[in-house]
C-alpha cells in the first residue's frame, strides 16, 4: 500500500471527484479526512471507507472559503491523526453566465470558494507542514478553462486560472521545505456538476465529446491514478507542475 501511515486531507470529498480521491487514497492505506459543506454527503463517504478499507476517517463539514474554518480542518485533523501529510483541494463550484450580466456577487462567491478557498487550505496546512519539517504534498484542482477559453466561464477560469499561478508560486516558494505543490486540470469528467449541467442543456454531450480525442467524457476514477502519483514518493522531484487529465481536449487542434 503505497500511502500506508500517511494522512491525508481531501476537500470537496462529499462526491464527485474529491470524493473518488479520498476512497483512492485510503484504498492505498491513508487516514482521510473528508471536507465538504454537507453533512449527508460526508456520512456516505465516510460509510463507504470504513466499509471498504482498514484506514480510520474523520468527517469535517466546513467551508473552505472561511478562514476560520480552514483553521478548524487543520487543527482537528491534527489534534485526530498527529499530522497532515497530503492535501487535496478538490472543493469548488462552476460559475456559467453571460459576462455582460455576471453579478458581482457571483463572480466573488465563485472566486471565493475556488481560489481563496485552495488558498487558505494551503497557506494553513503549509504552516503546519512547514512547522512539522517532514515535507507533504498538496494536490490543487484547476481545469481546463485555465488553459482555454469556453465562453460564459469568466469567474470560473479566473478562479482557476488563479489557482494554476498560485500552485506554481508555491510549489517555488516551498521546494526549500520538501513540499511538493501540483495541480491537476481536469477536462469534463462525468461528475453531479457536469451532469447537471448536460441536463440543463449548457453542455451538449456530443459538441464536448467531439473534441475529446479519447472519444469519452472522463470518469472520477480517471483521476485517482495521478492524484496518487502526485500524493507519493513516485512524485517527489516534481513541483508547480500542472498535469492535464483531459483525454487529449486540450492538445487537440484538430477540431
Ligand atoms: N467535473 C468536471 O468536469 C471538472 C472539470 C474540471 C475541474 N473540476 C473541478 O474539480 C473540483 C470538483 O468538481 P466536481 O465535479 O467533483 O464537483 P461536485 O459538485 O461533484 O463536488 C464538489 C464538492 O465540493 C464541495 N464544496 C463546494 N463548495 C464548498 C465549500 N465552500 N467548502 C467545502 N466544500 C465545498 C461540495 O459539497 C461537493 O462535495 C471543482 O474544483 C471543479 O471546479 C471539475
Amino acid at each position: 500500500m503505497r500511502l500506508q501511515g500517511k494522512v491525508a486531507v481531501v476537500t470537496g470529498s462529499g462526491r464527485g471527484i474529491g470524493g473518488a480521491m479520498a476512497r483512492g487514497f485510503a484504498r492505498e492505506g491513508a487516514h482521510i479526512v473528508l471536507i465538504s459543506r454537507t453533512l449527508s454527503q460526508l456520512k456516505e463517504q465516510e460509510a463507504w471507507i470504513r466499509g471498504n478499507t482498514t484506514s480510520s476517517v474523520l468527517t469535517i463539514e466546513a467551508d473552505v472559503g472561511s478562514e476560520s474554518d480552514v483553521q478548524r480542518i487543520v487543527d482537528e485533523s491534527v489534534k485526530a491523526f498527529g499530522k497532515i501529510d497530503i492535501l487535496a483541494n478538490c472543493a469548488g463550484i462552476t460559475m456559467v453566465s453571460p459576462s455582460e450580466s455576471l453579478s458581482l456577487e457571483n463572480w466573488h462567491k465563485c472566486l471565493r470558494i475556488n481560489l481563496d478557498g485552495t488558498f487558505l487550505c494551503c497557506q494553513k496546512v503549509g504552516a503546519h507542514m512547514i512547522e512539522r519539517g517532514e515535507g507533504g504534498k498538496m494536490i490543487n484542482i484547476t481545469s481546463i478553462v485555465a488553459h482555454a477559453a469556453i465562453p460564459e466561464r469568466a469567474a470560473y477560469a479566473a478562479s482557476k486560472g488563479g489557482v494554476m499561478q498560485l500552485t506554481q508560486n508555491l510549489g517555488v516558494e516551498w521546494a526549500k521545505h520538501n513540499i511538493q505543490v501540483n495541480a491537476i486540470s481536469p477536462g469534463f469528467i462525468r461528475t453531479e456538476i457536469v451532469q447537471d449541467l448536460i441536463s440543463k442543456g449548457v453542455h451538449k454531450p456530443e459538441r464536448m465529446i467531439a473534441r475529446i480525442p479519447a472519444g469519452r467524457l472522463g470518469e472520477v476514477e480517471d483521476l485517482v491514478g495521478p492524484a496518487l502519483f502526485l500524493a507519493t514518493a513516485d512524485s517527489n522531484y516534481v513541483t508547480g507542475t500542472i498535469l492535464k487529465v483531459d483525454g487529449g481536449w486540450l492538445a487537440n487542434g484538430y477540431v
